[in-house]
Order: structure tokens, then C-alpha cells, then sequence
């Protein structure tokens, strides 16, 4: 952490992740748009981080292979977001480094994510690699496949 804030990390329903996705990832679409496919699978699991009670920020782990990698154990980190007042504090890597630890003892060996072209370096940080080229996803911009060797 770069300043001591005390925070809190816990798994969180589908449903909370919501509040932290819209304004951040989703800002001014409706709630619906905030629902990714497999939010509910038993196999998908949220992490929220809470500040003083509040939950601000949140990321998704979902099984589900890329055809770019050939690992059978794979993990898809989805909605990766920090409200806009607390980013650069180092929740984000909080969050992320308490997801993978999950990923660990489930035996998942990769993780990778569709990430936007802003957050390639926040991802790069934290020991993700690109794999292959850029491409777009309508509405939101170029991404990035990135991927992180768990074990
Ligand atoms: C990307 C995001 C989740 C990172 O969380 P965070 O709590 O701000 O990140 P941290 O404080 O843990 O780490 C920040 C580090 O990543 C780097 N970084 C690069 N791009 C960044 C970006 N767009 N946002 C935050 N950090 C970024 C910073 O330089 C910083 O490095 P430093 O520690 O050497 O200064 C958060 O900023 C966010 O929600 N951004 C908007 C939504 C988004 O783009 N989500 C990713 C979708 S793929």
C-alpha cells in the first residue's frame, strides 16, 4: 500500500459488485449493462475491497478458457474497478493479489483478462504479459489480452 489506509477484502455477492462496476466501468448505462454473462455461476467468485465499511472497489474471477492459450486451467479476471476517488492507492493490486491467491489454492494455473488499453500498465505492474494484437470492443475501446502464469 502506498498510504495506510485500512481496508478490508471479503468475497461479495453479484449484486454488490454492481455499485462499484456502473459508476466506474459502466458510467451512465443502466444496471442491466452492469450483468455479465456467468456473474452467477457457481464457479465464479467476486472480491470487493471496503474502506470504513464501503465498498470501493471490485474484480471478477470466471472460469473460462481463451483459445489463444492451451492451459485446461484457466480463470478470466472480469470488471476490474476502484471508485474514481480511491485509484492510485494501491487497492486495486489489494484486490488483485487476494483474487490470484484464490485462483492458487483452486489449482488454477493462468489467469488472463480482455484489459483496456488505460489499464495495460496497471496489469503489467502487477506480472500480466499482452498476448497477441490489440482489438475492439464497441463502446468501450481497444483491449488488450493479458495473461499471468499462476504456478
Ligand atoms: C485500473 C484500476 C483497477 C487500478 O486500480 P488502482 O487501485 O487505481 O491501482 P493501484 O493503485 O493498485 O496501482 C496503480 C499502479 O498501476 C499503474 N497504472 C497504470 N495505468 C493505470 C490506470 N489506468 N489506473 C490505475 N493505475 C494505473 C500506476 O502507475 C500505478 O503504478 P505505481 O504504483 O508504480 O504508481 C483502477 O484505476 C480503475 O478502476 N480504473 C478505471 C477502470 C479500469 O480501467 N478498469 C480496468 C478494466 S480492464
Amino acid at each position: 500500500m502506498k498510504e495506510q489506509l485500512n481496508f478490508k477484502i471479503e468475497l461479495i455477492s453479484p449484486e454488490q459488485v454492481i455499485a462499484v462496476r456502473q459508476p466506474v466501468l459502466r458510467k451512465g448505462k443502466p444496471i442491466e449493462a452492469c450483468i455479465f454473462d456467468g456473474d452467477d455461476l457457481p464457479t465464479t467468485f467476486h472480491v470487493g475491497i471496503f474502506i470504513n465499511g464501503s465498498l470501493v472497489g471490485v474484480v471478477s474471477f470466471m472460469e473460462n478458457k481463451h483459445p489463444l492459450f492451451e492451459e485446461e486451467n484457466q480463470y478470466q479476471l472480469r470488471g476490474m474497478a476502484v471508485l474514481e476517488s480511491y485509484q492510485f492507492k494501491g487497492l486495486g493490486y489489494e484486490i488483485l493479489k487476494y483474487g490470484e491467491s484464490l485462483l492458487i489454492k483452486k489449482g488454477i494455473k493462468m489467469c488472463w483478462c480482455n484489459a483496456r488499453e488505460i489499464a495495460v500498465d496497471f496489469y503489467r505492474k502487477n506480472n500480466y504479459t499482452i498476448k497477441g494484437d490489440p482489438f475492439l470492443i464497441p463502446e468501450i475501446g481497444i483491449h488488450y489480452v493479458i495473461h499471468k502464469n499462476l504456478q
